[in-house]
């Protein structure tokens, strides 16, 4: 099988930790690294927790690398609110064996792309962007070496989640996102009009709980949080058919199988000067208003699509 080379950029986040452990479990992926920022917790804890969902996974063979501290330009705003003030849920906290990766996970990103073949290595944006932001400023020849670039964030007909008109990683760091997407990076964005399509519902969340893996548990546990917390955050009904969105695993399904999603072409700019509408993505598909269309953006995804490689990927033990 010719493996994906893949890194993940991510704060976990008990919806990144859904994404880890499909990625760790996907026999499909070369997994380079998994470099931390911060996000939804404090670097340091999102740095914990990736080591912890990597050592439930049995996957110390994967380096992990701290990264950014704080966004480019703006304070830290965190959503501890939805992942726990751990940043993993209900998930008890513990000193996982393995440690961080020396150096940096800038570094890291702009080593492991440049030591292989132009366009092979993908990466996975699933918090704010200031790690990728960070690489290119250092690196800008890294757009034209990066493979695809899929990225958990934006909100356009959705509309926000952290304020009216935006998503939380592009909020945290606009400045981020705007370099990134003015880079010529290859960016595609699974937004909130996509990753709002995924939800864990009652039956999905069963299904995973039934497969006994250590694996599959973490997962089930990180979607009982969310659904937990949404009810007695945003007040979401007891509908059969509802359940919390799961945001991080779409772009990792993505690269895993493209046909889950419908992608539009379109040229992305984000807010950076309104405090208002700050983070807001403007997803322009009309090429001759916007000149070029150089992004694409998630319009639809399969949701039972996506939980089918989640429950294949968590199923899995050992490594792969
Ligand atoms: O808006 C959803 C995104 O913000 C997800 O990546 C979640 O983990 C939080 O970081
Ligand atoms: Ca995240």
């Amino acid at each position: 099988m010719n493996r994906q080379s893949l890194i993940i950029d991510c704060d976990p986040g008990v919806d990144d930790a859904v994404a880890l452990m499909l990625a760790f479990g996907a026999g499909e992926f070369e997994l380079l690294a998994v470099t931390a920022v911060g996000g939804n917790v404090p670097v340091e804890k999102t740095a914990r927790n990736a080591r912890m969902l990597r050592q439930i996974a049995g996957r110390e063979d994967v380096p992990v690398f701290a990264g950014a501290e704080r966004p480019l330009r703006r304070e830290p705003a965190g959503a501890g609110e939805f992942h726990g003030a751990e940043g993993l849920g209900d998930l008890a906290p513990f000193e996982p064996d393995a440690p961080c990766a020396d150096g940096h996970a800038v570094d890291a990103i702009i080593d492991l792309v440049m030591a292989r073949p132009e366009r092979s290595v993908a990466l996975a944006v699933m918090g704010p962007m200031t790690n990728l932001a960070l690489a290119l400023r250092e690196a800008p020849e890294l757009a034209a070496r990066l493979g695809p670039v899929a990225v958990m964030g934006g909100a356009r007909s959705e509309g926000g989640n952290i304020t009216a008109s935006a998503e939380f990683n592009i909020w945290a760091d606009p400045e981020a996102a705007a370099e990134v997407l003015a880079s010529g990076c290859e960016v595609v964005l699974f937004g909130l009009d996509a990753t709002h399509q995924v939800r864990a519902t009652e039956e999905r969340i069963a299904l995973l709980e039934a497969i006994g893996t250590a694996k599959a548990a973490t997962a089930a546990s990180m979607m009982r949080f969310s659904q937990r917390i949404e009810r007695e955050i945003v007040g979401w009904p007891s509908l059969p058919e509802w359940g919390p969105p799961v945001h991080d695993p779409c772009p990792v399904a993505w690269l895993l199988k493209p046909a889950l999603f419908e992608l539009a072409p379109c040229h992305v700019r984000v807010e950076t000067e309104s405090e208002l509408t700050r983070g807001h993505t403007a997803v322009e598909f009309r090429e001759a208003v916007a000149g070029s269309l150089p992004h694409r953006w998630a319009t639809a995804a399969d949701a039972d699509g996506v939980f089918a490689l989640i429950a294949a990927a968590v199923g899995t033990t050992g490594t792969n």
